[in-house]
């Protein structure tokens, strides 16, 4: 692993000009099952992940600190080649996006674009809803932040948005306990507070990248006519759109014919990152350490 952090630390800024990967970023895992949508929808374009382990979880963290660790990995996308960064985590849009795209990319290079998760996830809900009663679970710097309830309120005003935070979810993830019999306790006690909080939601927003690994528990616990979504392919498609819709930024975008090539980092061991995100993508990747500062 040494080497091949060595491999890249130095040969990322002078890479092949052609490089021009889709950056996905994320506080730790969570992001990856983003990025496994996106490539299913997208496998032509090369993508660069970068997962901020070391300091993860971001959702308990507050709107400083979330901002300035979210833009020193926007920063680091951008010298390794990318011209267009997705936030693959909701705490991060919620917290850092807006001042990124209006304070700091004009700063840096206006012809970058930086897009966050929430504001796709919401447009997708007037066609989910009948009772129009949403659910949302999300970490609790996203519920805090409101980002959710005030896209709601400017795209469908008479939607009834349940926030809940569900600050031990993320934890489980990062430590591999997503599906074993500990997080069981946790998820039905988040489920039963949500549904008592208003019976009559019938849609459920998994409002963090991290909380499709428990999906299957979640699931379960629900009452069977609840729909619960998870953000995977609402944001590839919607970056599909966006790609049609931006062909200046397409056209910047590197790619191979048929597969995209990806490569990953992480500010934790490059090791068992790569181990915990083979289990996620259901195939084996190699990962390279780097810091972020
Ligand atoms: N996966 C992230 C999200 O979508 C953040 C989880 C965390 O670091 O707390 O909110």
């Amino acid at each position: 692993m040494h080497q091949s952090n060595n491999h890249i630390a130095q040969s990322a800024p002078e890479r092949d000009k052609n490089w021009s990967p889709i950056g996905v970023f994320d506080s730790g895992y969570g992001g990856l099952t983003i990025l496994r949508e996106m490539q299913k929808l997208l496998p032509q374009y090369d993508y660069l992940y970068l997962g901020d382990n070391a300091r993860a979880p971001y959702g308990t963290r507050s709107f400083d600190i979330v901002y300035r660790f979210t833009l020193q990995a926007v920063e680091e996308l951008f010298r390794r080649g990318c011209k267009l960064v997705i936030l693959a985590c909701n705490t991060a849009s919620a917290k850092a996006l807006r001042s990124i795209q209006q304070n700091d990319l004009p700063r840096i290079d206006p012809s970058r674009r930086v897009l966050g998760v929430i504001r796709p996830t919401v447009e997708q809900l007037g066609t989910l809803t009948r009772s129009n009663h949403v659910g949302l679970f999300a970490t609790p710097g996203t519920v805090r932040s409101n980002s959710y309830a005030l896209e709601v309120a400017k795209l469908f005003p008479r939607m009834e948005l349940t926030g809940h935070a569900c600050p031990m979810w993320v934890p489980l993830v990062e430590n591999n306990e997503a599906d074993k019999p500990g997080a069981d306790y946790f998820v039905s006690q988040d489920v039963k507070a949500l549904m008592k909080a208003d019976p009559a939601i019938d849609t459920v927003i998994l409002g963090c990248t991290h909380y499709p690994l428990l999906y299957p528990k979640i699931r379960a616990c629900l009452p069977p006519d609840v729909r619960l979504i998870a953000q995977g392919e609402i944001v590839a498609k919607s970056l599909t759109d966006y790609l049609h819709r931006h062909p200046e930024m397409e056209s910047r975008l590197s790619r191979s014919e048929h597969q995209g090539h990806t490569e990953y980092l992480t500010t934790e061991q490059a090791e068992p990152f790569a181990r915990m995100a083979s289990l996620f993508l259901h195939t084996d990747i190699e990962a390279t350490q780097i810091t972020l500062s």
